[in-house]
């Protein structure tokens, strides 16, 4: 059993430093390593539409920077009516690292979604580098 509360609180205290103001849809993420550690990400969004990162590759990054590469659970969350689920550049992005990642997604009123980056990407490396 994965314990997601923990991860959801502080995706939901990340996500309040979200920079959104084009798209006005803040997304707050938190990661959670092997080490017990979390790290959290918020979407920075730009001008330049293009540049925008996500609250998950900010939380993958943040931990990587960090030293720490093996990641055991992933929540996602932000004011939507269904919860949201990784883009498919963070699906790509977190499968690098952690190709089973159980990912939780909730919204603010409290609805959960349960699943994986394995379930969301399947065969992430499929014509990538020849493999
Ligand atoms: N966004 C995320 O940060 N994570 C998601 O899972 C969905 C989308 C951001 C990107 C952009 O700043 C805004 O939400 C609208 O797409």
């Amino acid at each position: 059993m994965n314990d997601f509360q923990p991860l959801l609180d502080a995706a939901r205290l990340a996500r309040e430093q979200a920079y959104a103001p084009y798209s006005r849809f803040a997304v707050g993420a938190a990661l959670r390593t092997k080490s017990g550690r979390i790290f959290t990400g918020c979407n920075v969004e730009n001008l330049s539409f293009g540049l925008t990162i996500c609250a998950e590759r900010s939380a993958v990054f943040s931990a990587v920077a960090a030293g720490e590469r093996d990641f055991t659970a992933l929540a996602v969350v932000a004011d939507s009516r269904q919860p949201v689920t990784p883009c498919g550049a963070c699906r790509q992005v977190l499968a690098e690292f952690a190709p089973a990642l159980p990912v939780c997604s909730a919204n603010l009123q409290g609805a959960v979604f349960e699943s994986s980056i394995a379930e969301l990407l399947p065969r992430p490396k499929e014509g990538i580098l020849g493999t």
